[in-house]
């Protein structure tokens, strides 16, 4: 048992956050050895019952939950801040031919090994991320996590056309590679397997239709890729898939839509695409850095909330300008402001904040397990430190609520206020 005492955060609704300027957390192992939240609340009311455990005491800091990245892209680390004509010109001319490097295990493992370094820097300590079609890439990806002991849900990607040697595999091998890494990596310490179809225009109907079949075999296994994402990319996949109702259908039409089915983007579509959502209980990622940065479009935040299904906060690194979620909640923000919808939302401090915590582990759905720092969740979280920078210093002294705070830190923050990350650990 440890006891850890500073100001603490966590969420007891949805998008609902309370905070005790002095609190307690307490983390023990459980029956297997893993560390998880026994307690988190008040000091002055929890202190008698952990009198006998060992305090670590941060005055002037901020206990809060581990960020959540929905949707990013490990192998595209180094392609951030690569400009394009929009997404098409933009996969074309730096993506792909970077992706391709992915095939040497060495290069890939040394790229996993600085972007699970850079995740942790930012706060983030549950990823659902890309590797790229070379099986190496994963197994690179997934080794690294385990070491760190990150919860961290990756798939080999499955592109069998309109993609370039070195990157396109064969329809039949990629289904094989991608049973065997499930059988090797899915649910082994905290590390989940996706299926990873980059996105319709790359998969032949086969290929998506064997995906499909293997996301039917076990429910607890993700289901990753992108929809609606860029105007030119919806109208290549309706030529490529007449007779579905729509892009989003096609990923339906195969088996790719249920629970823990998580799909990037979700700008150019309708209300029955929304309604499809949330009926077949899959999740969308919304990624604002990536789409402002790409030019592709602005999330409706108010017709998601009136359609009810679930979404999330990602950066979408490498289209995504930034590892830090909290560039990726003020891009969030503005996008509710200055959106598809008019006249502007105003999201919330506290909804921001949940939809990159616990509402993105809802989505995921791993709720209860990580996102939150509530008795029973895995005990990762992060230390904050509203002092990192002399303005954050300035303005968060002065915060009058916890609303206050909280944009402070949203608008000002960035890797220098996460003073530490802290991963449940195994014994
Ligand atoms: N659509 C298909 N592949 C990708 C990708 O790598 N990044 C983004 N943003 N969209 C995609
Ligand atoms: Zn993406």
């Amino acid at each position: 048992m440890h006891v850890y005492r500073a100001a603490l955060l966590r969420f007891t609704a949805e998008a609902q956050a309370t905070y005790d300027e002095d609190g307690l957390l307490a983390i023990a192992p459980d029956a297997t050895g893993r560390q998880r939240v026994v307690a988190a609340g008040a000091w002055r009311a929890l202190a008698p019952r952990f009198a006998q455990a060992p305090v670590t005491h941060w005055p002037g800091r901020i206990l809060a939950p581990g960020f959540v990245d929905m949707h990013l892209h490990f192998p595209q680390t180094d392609v951030i801040g690569s400009p394009a004509d929009g997404l098409l010109p933009w996969l074309e001319n730096y993506t792909y031919p970077h992706e391709q490097r992915f095939a040497s295990p060495a290069y890939a493992a040394e790229v996993a090994r600085f972007f699970i370094e850079e995740l942790l820097r930012n706060g983030v300590t549950t990823a659902l991320a890309f590797a790229t079609s070379h099986p190496a890439s994963v197994e690179a990806l997934f080794t690294e996590a385990q070491r760190r002991q990150l919860r961290l849900i990756t798939g080999k990607v499955l592109q069998d056309r309109h993609s370039p040697e070195g990157l396109r595999d064969d329809t039949e091998q990629s289904l094989i590679d991608t049973e065997a890494l499930i059988q090797r990596w899915h649910g082994v310490d905290r590390l989940g397997y996706a299926i990873t179809p980059r996105f319709a225009p790359t998969s032949t109907p086969a290929q998506l239709r064997g995906a499909g079949l293997l996301a039917a075999r076990d429910p607890s296994v993700w289901i990753q890729s992108h929809v609606a994402e860029n105007r030119d990319e919806v109208r290549w996949a309706q030529a490529l898939f007449p007779a579905a109702r729509s892009y989003l259908a096609v990923y339906a039409d195969h088996g790719l839509m249920r629970e823990r089915a998580v799909y990037a983007h979700c700008l150019h579509w309708d209300g029955a695409d929304r309604a499809l959502m949330r009926e077949t209980g899959t999740a969308a990622a919304v990624s604002p850095t990536s789409n402002l940065f790409l030019g592709s479009g602005f999330f409706d935040y108010a017709a998601a909330q009136q359609a009810g299904f679930r979404y999330g906060l990602a950066s979408d690194v490498g289209a995504g300008t930034s590892f830090s979620p909290f560039h990726t909640m003020l891009a969030a923000y503005a996008v509710g402001r200055e959106g598809q919808t008019k006249p502007g939302l105003s999201l919330s401090p506290q909804q921001l904040w949940w939809q990159h915590t616990a509402g993105a582990a809802q989505a995921l759905g791993l709720e209860g397990v990580v996102g939150n720092l509530a008795p029973g969740c895995e005990g990762d979280f992060v230390l904050l430190n509203p002092q990192a920078t002399p303005l954050l210093a300035r303005r968060t002294a002065q915060a009058r609520s916890l609303d206050e705070l909280l944009w402070a830190m949203i608008v000002l923050g960035d890797d220098r206020l996460i003073e530490q990350t802290v991963i449940s650990q195994a014994k």
